[in-house]
């Protein structure tokens, strides 16, 4: 297979913690957009998929002053649901991922869903960064609109600072309970052994530089090998979805690969294998969220990573958290069948 340093594809970083402590919100913040504000109830039910192009987390990271590394081409985002009914998903999300953010609401601590989720990384060994959220609830908190968190924390009274201090190293050590050494990231010189913690507000956007920058960097440091890019795809369905005008869709991450329009393609279905032509393929504009309704792009073919909307004839019993499979000219379409009903 073709692969080098120099063909990197998008990173995959999945968004997980307990419920409301605030993964939409920070996607909102990043993306300027309301998502979280649509959903029923304040509730994420859904896997998301955001995809951010490197020209943007340039924008958003300049300040930080280290952007002659960053070498992917983009990042794309998962959003998970924290409610604890919704272990299935945060489980499918985490297993799509190549890096993922922890969130912890700050007032709070360690949550159930925390440590569910805590558990799940460790367990497939992703590595992770957490983002300590909602320090704008520090009492007497002076906001600094999308400053890096070291600018905004000087701005803040002694008061300020020691509760945000007493918080963190009490987080700190329920990290520890649970078997992980954690350090603020700009103290952290052990990027393998210590997770790095940034403290974030997703409704004044404090951190919100230092969380992207970290995460580019962490995926090139940690795993260049990993994202040198495939040709083989790889491809897990999300949702299947009726959209008015086009019919039963199949939401879709692209993990490694390329997909075309005209590729045949078999996905596990209720009633057996479904075998079918990728009639289009549609993305969201960047920045935009997958799961939520708005006007898609066209395109002809799409490379990894990827969140995709693909529209097809007899999508209606595609079943959501299998694999799709592209036929390719030396395959055997009776072998590609019997591997996706195996999902
Ligand atoms: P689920 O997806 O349902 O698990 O929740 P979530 O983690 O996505 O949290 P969500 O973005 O829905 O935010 C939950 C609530 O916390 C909302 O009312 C947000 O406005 C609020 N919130 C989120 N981030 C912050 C923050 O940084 N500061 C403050 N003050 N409130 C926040
Ligand atoms: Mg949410
Ligand atoms: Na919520």
């Amino acid at each position: 297979k073709n692969r080098s340093a120099d063909d990197l594809r998008s990173p995959i970083c999945c968004i997980l913690g307990h419920v409301d402590t605030g993964k939409t919100k920070l996607l909102d913040c990043i993306r300027r957009t309301n998502v979280q504000e649509g959903e029923a109830g304040g509730i994420t039910q859904q896997i998301g998929a955001t995809y951010f192009p490197m020209d943007n987390i340039r924008e958003r990271t300049k300040e930080l002053k280290a952007d002659a590394k960053l070498r992917v081409p983009g990042l794309l985002v998962i959003d998970t649901p924290g409610h604890e009914s919704f272990t299935n998903l945060r489980a499918r999300g985490s297993s799509l991922c190549d890096i993922a953010i922890l969130v912890i609401d700050i007032m709070h601590g360690l949550e159930p869903q925390t440590i569910e989720s805590l558990n799940l990384l460790k367990s497939r060994q992703t590595p992770f960064v957490v983002a300590l959220n909602k320090v704008d609830r520090l009492y007497g908190w002076k906001p600094s609109p999308g400053a890096p968190i070291r600018a905004a924390l000087k701005q803040q009274s002694k008061d300020v600072v020691s509760e945000f201090d007493m918080r963190l190293s009490q987080i700190m050590t329920e990290l520890k309970e649970q078997g992980m050494n954690s350090e603020l990231y700009y103290r952290n010189k052990e990027l393998r052994k210590y997770i790095s913690i940034i403290p974030t507000s997703a409704i004044s956007g404090e951190g919100i530089p230092d969380l992207l920058m970290l995460l580019v960097q962490l995926t090139q440091k940690l795993m260049e090998d990993k994202l040198m890019y495939m040709s083989e795809v790889q491809c897990t369905v999300l949702e299947v979805k009726v959209v008015e005008g086009l019919g039963t869709t199949i939401d879709v991450v692209l993990v490694n690969g390329v997909l075309h329009e005209g590729d045949q393609i078999v996905v596990c279905g209720m009633q057996g294998p479904i075998v079918t032509t990728v009639r289009a393929l549609l993305t969201p504009h960047p920045m935009k969220e997958l799961r939520v309704k708005g006007t898609y792009l066209h395109h002809k073919e799409l490379k990894a990573a990827q969140g995709i909307k693909i529209t097809a004839q007899g999508l209606e019993h595609a079943i959501a958290g299998t694999q799709l499979y592209v036929v390719g000219p030396d395959d055997e379409l009776e072998d590609i069948k019997e591997e996706a009903m195996q999902d």
